[in-house]
């Protein structure tokens, strides 16, 4: 009895519960016409075409303060501008904020968040429970909702926060944001698309936060199943008999060395009838790199981030499913644990994979396309898709090349390249292309149909994958070093970004409408 209630104790802390990912959304969040009495802190977002600067409630001190202040530090609403007054004259708060923010009308929607994410940065180093943001000088109904939605998304995306394992979590601020529009019904149907993208996000982030022995393949994916079921979303998993018994071997050589064996992940959002989008997932939740062992303490710790990939289409696809998209859209996540045993791969292994090429394993850590090889395999043959996305964090390569800001993409349809490249600007995860040629023969091996490894390093990957997606129009997307900030920055807290979900959901749905 007593080794049994150690033993259940031993595995309630290696598998800490995922609490649904709305929870980690610290903020709260009204839309309002009226506001209320009582806020710490006023925010006034001001249009660059303001000359002279006063609210209905203001007295001709108030206004004279704050029209002073403006001047003296060249306050002219240009976007961005941020101007602070303490104990303002007059007025009830204790701060009063002014947030430039240009011509409305031409403010991305990226510059909003941005500048969502900088008040909630700035508010949360100050004590006020509530803070009130009146947006209605920007008068124009549809330009005010836009960027109030925009805004707010950007405090939610910057307030979350992984403390899971903290003894004591810090407790979250009962903090509230009371946005004081011109009309509150168009803010809340253009913030509610938001929320479910941060959820989306924040789903991605609690997945790639966890470290390797909590979230290993089977657990990641019931993880996953009770954050996208009751969204409506069809989740099947397959387990490491069924992925032998698919001829999926190279897929499951990645995890032989692992207590915890090889995966797969389905999630199917089915909003319309369409012939589906398929994005596929490199979800290889810890990455030592096998018996080609990674030797650099930094580089081997960072390897919890490896199944980002994963946690970008699932996240993406829950996403759309929140907001009942009318897109036929799949995502595929191989899921593995590349670790070392007696048990486990070896440099020069030969695997087949489903499709029945087969694979030398040159290197055991170049583990990703060997699982995503199988899995653009799996999406090809049980859905026909239109066409194939996978996004993976792939090769050092991708890092030395482009660096942390854009991911790499590669392909030979010009409308993906196009048609990712906006969405990226559109959601500021930028992307830029690679090529794939002339390099035709890099993944060729001597024993084997194709060898995992080849030189340039990003380019083999990709032409590896390429050949598992056919004929099949398809992208790959490296995101290699984009799924973790060390800081704090912008719209991410400190650890991983969700980097990938607004991106996709973002292509999805103008893939889907060309
Ligand atoms: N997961 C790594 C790639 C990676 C490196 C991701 C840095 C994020 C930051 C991948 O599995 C890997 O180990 N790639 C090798 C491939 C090589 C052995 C052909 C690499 O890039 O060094
Ligand atoms: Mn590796
Ligand atoms: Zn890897």
């Amino acid at each position: 009895m007593k080794t049994l209630s150690c033993f259940a104790a031993a595995l309630m802390l290696l598998a800490a519960p995922v609490a649904a990912s709305a929870e980690y959304l610290q903020t709260k969040t009204n839309f309002t016409e009226r506001a209320s009495e009582s806020a710490e802190t006023l925010v006034v977002l001001v249009p660059s075409d303001t000359q002279e600067l006063s609210l209905a409630n203001w007295s001709n001190e108030t206004a004279a303060q704050v029209n002073r202040a403006m001047q003296v530090r060249e306050f002219d609403g240009s976007a961005k501008q941020q101007l602070e007054i303490i104990a303002p004259v007059g007025l009830p708060v204790e701060r009063l904020v002014l947030m430039g923010v240009g011509s409305a009308a031409e403010l991305p929607r990226v510059d909003a968040e941005e500048m969502g994410a900088a008040l909630a940065n700035h508010v949360n180093g100050t004590k006020a429970g509530m803070i009130q943001v009146d947006t209605r000088l920007i008068t124009d109904a549809t330009e005010n909702s836009r960027v109030t939605a925009a805004m707010a998304h950007g405090v939610d995306l910057r307030n979350y926060r992984f403390d899971r394992f903290k003894s004591e979590p810090e407790p979250r601020p009962s903090q509230v944001f009371e946005w004081l529009v011109a009309d509150a019904n168009t803010a809340e149907a253009h913030y509610a698309t938001k929320r479910s993208l941060a959820d989306g996000v924040f789903l991605a982030r609690e997945l790639v936060n966890l470290p390797g022995s909590t979230g290993y393949p089977a657990a990641f994916a019931e993880m996953a199943r009770e954050a996208l079921e009751p969204l409506g979303i069809e989740v099947t998993i397959l387990g490491p008999e069924q992925i032998l018994e698919l001829g999926m071997g190279s897929l499951y050589g990645v995890s032989q060395g692992s207590q915890h064996k090889a995966h797969l992940l389905v999630a199917h959002w089915k909003g319309s009838d369409d012939q589906p989008i398929a994005l596929v997932g490199k979800g290889n939740t810890f990455d030592t790199g096998g018996y080609n062992l990674k030797t650099s303490s930094a580089s081997i710790r960072a390897m919890t981030t490896d199944k980002a990939g994963a946690a970008a289409v699932i996240g993406a696809v829950a996403a759309l499913a929140a907001e009942q998209a009318p897109i036929n859209v799949v995502a595929v996540a191989p899921l593995s644990h590349n670790l070392i045993s007696g048990e486990a791969q070896l440099p020069g292994d030969v695997v087949t994979t489903g499709s029945g090429s087969t694979i030398e394993v040159a290197n055991t850590d170049a583990e990703g396309r060997l699982i995503l090889a199988d899995g653009i395999w799996y999406a090809r043959e049980h859905f026909n898709p239109r066409v194939i996305a996978d996004i993976a964090t792939l090769t050092g390569a991708k890092v030395g090349a482009l660096g942390t800001d854009y991911s790499a993409i590669f392909s030979e349809q010009d409308d993906i390249i196009r048609t990712l490249r906006q969405a990226g600007e559109n959601t500021n995860e930028l992307v830029w292309q690679l090529p794939l040629g002339p390099y035709a023969n890099i993944v060729s091996s001597d024993i084997a149909d194709l060898r995992n490894t080849g030189s340039p390093g990003a380019q083999a990957g990709a032409r590896l994958l390429q050949h598992f997606a056919g004929d099949t129009p398809w992208v790959h997307i490296d995101m290699a070093g984009n799924a973790r900030v060390q800081s704090a920055t912008g719209i991410h807290p400190q650890g991983a970004t969700g980097y990938g979900v607004r991106l996709l959901t973002e292509w999805v749905k103008i893939y889907a409408a060309e």
